[in-house]
């Protein structure tokens, strides 16, 4: 069986024309397996947030190569025109703000896409409330996200990003309103969630602190992405 979660070829993305024109990312070529929890690491304005909307399929690259699983989804055009039936079917998103719907509770975030989905409400409720006893949060089932703190509700946040089974999870910068404690926990879910589910999890993050706890580093560098092996006792940038 095929391990690779993503792989990208020589994938290339610019932004504007003539005085406009950016360079962000000129010939990046990677694999990500599944299972493992990735740090993707630059300066700002270095291209992390493109790269991940890129690999989410909501930025088309200008050129180059992508498979998501087993599947070639990007060969200098989106293979499938319907990218949003990928990204449904392929990956959750988590974001820095948590954008919870302010005004649905807990459990109807969570079940918001899969009802969109098609799922029926009894369906997707249950598998939402597996999710919230998965990250000890029932007891916050019915409240409202103004009710929750601010790791309670990155919390629930990732119970819906995991909603519709995906099997990659891109976070940009999941932890960055969060303390240390609050970071690590939530980083340490992460990893929890790619080993049992066999997921690939993308994590953008600025934080020293959190590398120790991912398997391997991505840095954007000349353009280009390096990889690099996570030293557990000492800081990497
Ligand atoms: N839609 C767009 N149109 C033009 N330029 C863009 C667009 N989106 C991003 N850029 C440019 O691409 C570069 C990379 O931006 P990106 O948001 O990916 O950086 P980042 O590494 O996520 O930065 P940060 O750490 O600040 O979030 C920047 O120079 C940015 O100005
Ligand atoms: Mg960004």
């Amino acid at each position: 069986m095929n391990q690779q979660s993503i792989h990208v070829e020589n994938l290339v993305k610019n932004f504007g024309k003539g005085d406009s024109f950016v360079d962000v990312i000129d010939g990046a070529s990677f694999s990500i397996d599944k299972g493992e929890l990735i740090a993707l690491i630059a300066p700002s304005g270095a291209g992390k947030t493109t790269l991940l909307m890129m690999i989410g399929c909501v930025e088309e690259p200008t050129s180059g190569e992508m498979w998501l699983g087993d599947e070639k989804v990007y060969d200098n055009k989106w293979l499938n025109k319907d990218t949003r039936a990928i990204r449904r079917e392929k990956i959750g998103f988590i974001f820095q703000a948590h954008y919870l719907i302010p005004f649905l509770n807990v459990i109807d975030n969570v079940t918001l896409l899969s009802q969109a989905n098609g799922q029926t409400k009894e369906e997707a409720e249950k598998f939402a409330m597996e999710l919230l006893k998965y990250f000890d949060i029932t007891e916050k089932a019915y409240a409202m996200p103004s009710q929750l703190s601010g790791g309670q509700n990155q919390r629930v946040a990732i119970a819906r990003a995991l909603a519709n089974k995906p099997k990659i999870i891109l976070a940009d910068e999941p932890t960055a309103a969060l303390d240390t404690e609050r970071s690590v926990s939530v980083v340490q879910m992460l990893k929890k969630i790619a080993i049992e589910q066999n997921v690939a999890v993308v994590m953008v993050t600025h934080d020293e602190a959190m590398l120790p706890l991912c398997d391997r580093i991505l840095k954007i560098e000349d353009k280009k992405i390096i990889s690099s092996k996570v030293m557990k006792d000492t800081t990497m940038i």
